[in-house]
């Protein structure tokens, strides 16, 4: 397995390989959990060779703190992806490589779906995430991108990237993978105590019953539900809950019928803040 850290070393390995290959492209941010093994898999049948970049963004981290706390493990997460497939390179540059001597995300126009859930509690993320993804595709040109529908909002605003800046590449979510409780998974569930962690599975729980509720009450009376029925368990708390349309992404205000619509939820529990959606109809 090839581990690339320069721009240059991924430019003349891909210029060796490219022609008439299909090539993946698997981002992440390391420590690297089953969630991000399945989208590596799927990539891996659906192309010759996958580039899974390594790479803790930090123009995407509106707060520091949760910066230095990302856990990172390189070592780990290379041994993992060697037990998967030989089809890999791994492209783990060093901050300076990405961002040179100015660290600041460019500034895009997502057309609105960057202003609601995610973008309203976390200032400049969307920008952030842009910035790295853009860069990604331009860099290594892959036929097929892999995302995961754990940020979904993410997976959503990527798409509108890749239109409105004109990158020739298919953009694919892959399905949400959980733990045995049921807490969707996230490298920043290694911060949590493994009560806690079990716990959790309240998150996943509420949506469930959540979609249950979808076909019979209004988004308010839903939305309130799942407020009360998360805080009254004193280890959580929550930051938004939002039913939205899943194609603008704006919140609800009246079902239409032939529109898909998805619940949304961030939630704080110790000091982490954990996000997970459903599909409702
Ligand atoms: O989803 C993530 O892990 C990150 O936001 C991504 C897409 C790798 C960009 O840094």
């Amino acid at each position: 397995m090839l581990v690339i850290t320069t721009n240059t070393e991924l430019n003349s390995f891909l210029g060796t390989i490219k022609k008439k290959l299909n090539l993946g492209l698997v981002p992440t941010m390391g420590a690297l959990h089953s969630g991000h093994i399945s989208l590596v898999k799927k990539a891996i049948n659906e192309n010759d060779y996958v580039v899974v970049s390594i790479f803790v963004n930090p123009t995407q981290f509106n707060n520091k703190e949760d910066l230095e706390k990302y856990p990172q493990n390189l070592d780990e997460d290379i041994n993992l992806l060697y037990t998967v497939s030989d089809k890999i390179i791994i492209y783990a540059p060093p901050v300076s490589e990405v961002y040179q001597n100015k660290i600041a995300p460019k500034k895009f126009n997502f057309q609105g779906l960057d202003l609601v859930m995610e973008g309203e509690f976390r200032d400049d993320h969307f920008d952030g995430v842009g910035t790295i993804v853009e860069m990604l595709l331009n860099l290594i040109k892959p036929n097929n991108a892999y995302f995961g529908e754990k940020d979904f909002q993410q997976l959503q605003i990527i798409k509108k990237l890749t239109e409105i800046q004109n990158i020739p590449v298919n953009i694919i979510g892959c399905p949400i993978v959980r733990e045995p409780h049921g807490l969707a998974m996230s490298s920043r569930n290694e911060r949590l105590p493994s009560q806690i962690r079990k716990e959790a599975s309240i998150i996943y729980n509420t949506l469930k019953a959540a979609k249950e509720k979808f076909g019979t009450k209004s988004a308010k009376v839903i939305k309130e539900w799942v407020i009360k029925t998360i805080n009254d368990n004193p280890n959580f708390k929550v930051e938004y809950i939002e039913i939205s349309d899943v194609q603008t992404l704006q919140p609800v205000i009246r079902k239409q019928k032939g529109k898909k619509y998805r619940a949304f939820i961030a939630a704080y529990t110790v000091d982490v803040r954990l996000i997970d959606n459903i599909a409702l109809n």
